[in-house]
């Protein structure tokens, strides 16, 4: 038989799968898999279904819905200030996932070089490869996940084609802030470089931070394709609905991929995150206050139990360090010990990394009902000991 395709054979089943399972086997409670819980606004649930019962069951527009594509350029005036087109500037994806494969096979050519940022979202570098690109990786290190200024200028070349940034960011929480912001414009101005901005928790943002898309930055109008997912957005991860939105020149050749990927998505969903992406700021102010709440319980139980807990500002997952534990092993078979030992999955954050050597920190989702994190804290402190003894 003839071999299958070699770069995508050769990833293997994704951590987060395996923890699910595994925590699904053991009954643990998942904090492992970044999906959230009791927070999918009923509204949502009742237009999408009145959608369903009264809209249109066929093919929409392939760039999306006209009234999704209005409401996410008004998003994209209300909350930065741009002032996007929603004919000629915004399609409509299956989910963030399926915007960034859009614009890595819409813009990358074979050899073309491309900039990522360790720890990575699992989905880029697959995409990357499989599209012809050249990985350059650039690590940023626990605890505080500094952009290393000298090393990731050093990554630029005249080959770049492009760099992925992902802000708020999936592992570390990490909330880019202006001054790297245009630092990373400046090397993309120099490199004539283009950046697609993985922006899909930029409502998922704590402490009064607010999220800057590279997008309205000086000089980064032509360059950025800026990423949104309505699964974080209004937590509704299923539905896969999300939007790019970028100048026609670049948006082109990114619909054309979407064109041959998935076409379209379906329309009665649109129309429900089109009607949410409007709602008030109370909506928008209540996600991040609640989720906001949860991480502090969840960081407070983890700190008091012996976890060294890393800041978190953006997304939602805490970051720890589990060697104050005592324990001996690396961040897999903690993950795995936790789950099986303790019923409570986490997911280990050297997978993030290409050369799996960040081996002492474990990554939980908070975005689970306050039950699920209560019944997780009292399973560790039951496990590793009371706090403090
Ligand atoms: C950094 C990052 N980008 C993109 C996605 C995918 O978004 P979607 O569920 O809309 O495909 C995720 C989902 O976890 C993510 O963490």
């Amino acid at each position: 038989m003839k071999p299958v395709n070699s770069v995508l054979s050769s990833y293997g089943t994704t951590i987060f799968e395996v923890m699910s399972r595994l925590a699904a086997e053991h009954g643990a409670v998942n904090l492992g898999q970044g999906f959230p819980e009791g927070l999918e606004p009923p509204a949502l649930l009742q237009a999408a279904s009145r959608a369903i019962l009264e809209g249109s069951q066929q093919y929409p527009s392939m760039m999306g819905t006209p009234a999704l594509r209005r409401a996410v350029a008004d998003h994209a005036m209300r909350f930065y200030g741009l002032a996007v087109d929603p004919d000629r500037e915004v399609m409509v994806t299956s989910g963030g996932t399926e915007a960034l494969a859009d614009c890595l096979f819409g813009l990358i050519e074979p050899g073309d070089e491309v900039v990522l940022i360790e720890p990575l979202y699992d989905s880029y570098l697959p995409i990357v490869r499989r599209a012809g690109g050249v990985a350059r990786l650039v690590r940023l290190e626990p605890p505080d996940w500094r952009l290393p200024r000298a090393a990731f200028e050093a990554a630029f070349t005249e080959k770049t084609k492009l760099l992925i940034l992902n802000t708020p960011m999936n592992p570390t929480g990490k909330v880019f802030d202006v001054e790297e912001l245009a630092f990373i414009a400046g090397l993309l101005e120099r490199f004539d470089a283009y950046c697609v901005c993985d922006e899909v928790y930029e409502h998922l943002i704590y402490d009064g931070r607010r999220h800057i898309p590279l997008i309205g930055l000086p000089g980064m109008r032509e360059r950025c394709l800026r990423i949104g997912s309505a699964g974080k957005t209004f937590s509704l991860t299923g539905w896969k609905v999300g939007y790019v939105t970028a100048c026609p020149a670049l948006l082109q050749p990114v619909a054309k991929a979407h064109q041959y990927i998935t076409f379209t998505t379906p329309p009665n969903l649109q129309q429900a995150v089109a009607e949410g992406l409007g709602s008030g700021d109370a909506y928008y102010q209540g996600l991040a206050g609640g989720l906001q709440a949860r991480r502090d319980k969840l960081a407070k139980g983890l700190a008091d139990i012996g976890f060294s807990v890393l800041p978190c500002v953006g997304s939602y997952f805490l970051t720890t360090d589990f060697r104050p534990l005592g324990f001996r092993g690396d961040d897999v078979e903690f993950c795995k010990h936790i789950t099986t030992q303790a019923g409570v999955a986490a997911v280990p954050v050297s997978v993030f990394y290409q050369a799996g050597d960040v081996r002492h920190y474990a990554r939980f989702c908070f975005a689970k009902k306050d039950d699920a994190i209560d019944e997780a804290l009292i399973r560790l402190a039951r496990y590793f000991g009371p706090p403090g003894a």
